[in-house]
């Protein structure tokens, strides 16, 4: 039983572990084409992501209605930014809302779209009273300050790279506690008395959340100055962990972005460093599926390690970022993570990344379809890490 204290930091102590193959076939060959993954074997691995870490994504609404709440301009003319409220209606449940914050460039369109989910309100991102205050159920303790996560959103900085913004707040879709799926999203596919006798973890949060990535996705898409061929997920941590679930679960998103997202993320959980799903699964029992809460000692038996999750974005772009303080996440074991989707881009004919030397503070590497970076620095997004994601989406949109 590790905690954030008791956790293995130390190398020498990770166990010499196997990876199972994401190309290995239930008869024990092998897959052979990018064909044949695609047709065939992304589905059986997908469908054990599912079920041994996010459960079913809610189903899609049966009805979305937009509405723009205020449009100014920001930045001394750089872009403008609205104030949008999707509503959405389903089988048993209607009228849920999903506020969000766009931010569009001046100047000439169609512009390519960074997308993703915040943690502390869209109010958070720019001090300005004009963003409304979450009108939704909002823990207090996570209550910031206006603008108190600019920096991990830096708005000026995309609209300057010509990049269009689009975020929402977590909460709005599930709140991240243990019985959230009550109040969630899920509601408008699931009935009532169903969540509220559901386990912690039957709906699980991380896939409300990616639920929320895909409905963005599909209002970006009816915006005429979006290039909905150049929309890039990212997300920090537990978002991370969510960005890469909706990038499996989506292939409109051409390029999916992992930051410092650890364990049930990008970090390896058989090197059995750093958070464990054990902690996890005790800490956060409606992060993950029921079939997730395994004891440790079953680690090294599972059937899939987090490449699988990380294979299901080829052929699109994937960037993995850790930072050197973040040991909780596993920095390594993330980079070997994406490592461990060597085999499965090496079948669409791209370049592998050498498993040695491990990047350290400072390192990055960019095979153009693929990008790790090591910041120096804590747990954190920082307008370092988006430098280095709008170098690599633009660079693989270029080429595509
Ligand atoms: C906790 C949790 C991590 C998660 C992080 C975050 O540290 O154990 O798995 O990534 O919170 O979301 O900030």
């Amino acid at each position: 039983m590790s905690d954030i204290s008791s956790a293995n930091y130390d190398e020498t102590l990770v166990p010499s572990y196997t990876l199972p193959s994401p190309l290995e076939k239930e008869d024990g060959s092998f897959v052979s084409s990018f064909q044949e993954w695609e047709s065939s074997q992304r589905g059986k691995v997908l469908e054990i992501v599912k079920k041994h870490l996010f459960g079913e994504l809610p189903a899609a609404p049966e009805k979305v209605s937009c509405q723009v709440l205020a449009e100014k301009e920001v930045f001394g003319g750089l872009g403008k930014r609205r104030v949008v409220r999707l509503t959405f209606d389903g089988r048993f449940a209607s009228g849920i809302n999903f506020d969000l914050l766009v931010y569009v460039p001046n100047g000439t369109a169609p512009f390519p779209c960074a997308i993703g989910l915040n943690f502390k309100g869209n109010h958070s991102v720019e001090a300005d009273s004009d963003i409304p205050l979450p009108d939704y159920f909002f823990p207090a303790d996570e209550l910031s300050e206006r603008g108190a996560s600019h920096g991990r959103w830096v708005p000026e900085y995309l609209l300057e790279r010509g990049f269009a913004l689009v975020t929402g707040c977590y909460h709005q879709l599930m709140h991240d506690e243990a019985d959230g799926a009550k109040k969630s999203v899920f509601r408008l596919s699931v009935p009532q008395e169903t969540l509220d006798t559901a386990q912690h973890g039957e709906y699980t949060a991380i896939s409300a959340w990616a639920w929320g990535l895909h409905r963005i996705m599909d209002y970006v898409e009816t915006l005429p100055e979006i290039d909905s061929k150049k929309v890039m997920v990212s997300g920090h941590s537990r978002l991370g962990k969510t960005a890469l679930w909706a990038g499996a679960t989506d292939t409109r998103l051409s390029v999916v972005i992992s930051n410092n997202s650890g364990c049930g993320g990008a970090a390896l959980s058989k090197r059995e460093f750093g958070e464990t799903l054990d902690f996890m699964n005790r800490t956060f029992p409606h992060w993950l599926t029921p079939q997730a809460k395994i004891d440790e000692k079953a680690v090294q038996a599972m059937p899939y390690d987090q490449h699988f999750l990380l294979s299901l974005i080829a052929p699109r772009a994937l960037a993995v970022a850790s930072a050197t303080e973040d040991l909780w996440a596993d920095p390594k074991g993330e980079f070997l993570g994406l490592v461990g989707t060597n085999s499965v881009y090496a079948l669409c004919g791209r370049p592998e990344i050498a498993a040695s030397p491990v990047p350290q503070g400072g390192d990055s590497i960019d095979n153009g379809i693929r990008h790790y970076h090591c910041r120096v620095g804590k747990h954190d997004i920082t307008r370092y890490d988006w430098e280095k994601y709008l170098d690599f989406a633009l660079r693989f949109w270029e080429r595509a």
